[in-house]
């Protein structure tokens, strides 16, 4: 039996493979496994002593070995959007057919209740690990802060944020507090842990104006939330070379921050890492730091 990370040379896969290594759980490394499309990328974890699996979600024949009996799965959510639904229908099918004793999911805050376009492929890998009959936990991820801390530049350079979420508010953590939580259900008692959906959030839900204004108070810098339409927003993105079709997600995705979506606070993530989330202030500080 292993604990095995999917998408292990992503930016959550890697800080899950840390929290497993180094965390409370401290798991020898011999007990985890990397399932990754790219050796060369993962040889890093390979040298930490990890086990590496070489599978591809849109390839179902290599994901054959990727999984055995018992093992304890962390499926991390592919970034390619528009066909993930295929790519996780193939994970969980490879999953089943090994016997995998947990299904772990990184799904979106809200789960089935979830109304904004990027929530529709996690709704529908939920319904498909549901379908699937495997114990599964359910990861239901808010935001994470570095969705806007890895936008510093041009905040810095023009001097304000600009979206179109209103007064909206968002309860989001760092990727670090999600990572310690997926680390937490791959080892914590599985019965605690089987059949279950946590709704992931950060312990204080801000607004992009509070937002702007902390960013101004560390930097020294006027910096001010400029809210504006969907429209001109969709517009000044595509006109920064964002690609129409992300930019209509993102655009899409402050809407649902203005409805008050993404800032639902369950408790559950600090619960499970047993500390208070990262406050915004800090992830600022580590982007402006560069660390
Ligand atoms: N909650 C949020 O705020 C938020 C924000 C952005 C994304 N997400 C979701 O959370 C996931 C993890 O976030 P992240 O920041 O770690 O994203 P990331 O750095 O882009 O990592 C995505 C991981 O998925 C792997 N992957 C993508 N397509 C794959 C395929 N066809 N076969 C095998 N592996 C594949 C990537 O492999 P490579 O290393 O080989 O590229 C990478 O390891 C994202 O993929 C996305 O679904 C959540």
């Amino acid at each position: 039996m292993s604990i095995v990370v999917t998408g292990a040379t992503g930016q959550l896969g890697r800080l899950v493979v840390d929290a497993l290594l180094a965390g409370g759980s401290a798991v020898p490394a011999e007990s985890v496994v990397a399932v990754v499309r790219d050796k060369e990328k993962a040889a890093d974890l390979a040298e930490r002593g990890v086990e590496l699996r070489i599978a591809d979600y849109s390839r179902p024949e290599t994901l054959a070995e990727a999984f055995e009996a018992g093992d304890r799965v962390l499926l991390i959510s592919g970034s390619e959007v528009g066909r993930r639904v295929a790519q996780h229908a193939a994970v969980i099918d490879a999953a089943k057919a090994a016997g995998v004793a947990q299904l772990a999911y990184t799904g979106v805050l809200g789960g089935d209740e979830a109304d904004f376009d990027l929530a529709a492929e996690h709704k529908e890998t939920e319904r498909l690990i549901l379908g699937s009959g495997l114990p599964y936990t359910l990861l239901r991820n808010g935001w994470y802060t570095e969705n806007y801390t890895a936008n510093l530049a041009p905040v810095l350079a023009h001097g304000a944020v600009v979206a179109n979420a209103g007064e909206g508010r968002i309860a989001s953590a760092s990727r670090a507090d999600y990572a310690a939580a997926a680390a937490a259900v791959l080892t914590g008692p599985a019965e605690e842990h089987l059949n279950k959906a946590y709704e992931l959030s950060g312990d204080t839900a801000w607004s992009l104006a509070e937002y702007a204004a902390e960013v101004a108070a560390q930097t020294g810098r006027e910096i001010t939330y400029s809210n504006v339409p969907a429209e001109a927003h969709l517009a000044i993105l595509t006109g920064a070379g964002v690609p129409e079709a992300f930019a209509e997600i993102l655009v899409d995705v402050d809407r649902a921050v203005e409805q008050g979506a993404l800032a639902v606070r369950t408790g559950d993530l600090a619960r499970l890492i047993g500390r208070p989330t990262t406050p915004i202030a800090v992830t600022i500080k580590e982007a402006l730091n560069g660390s």
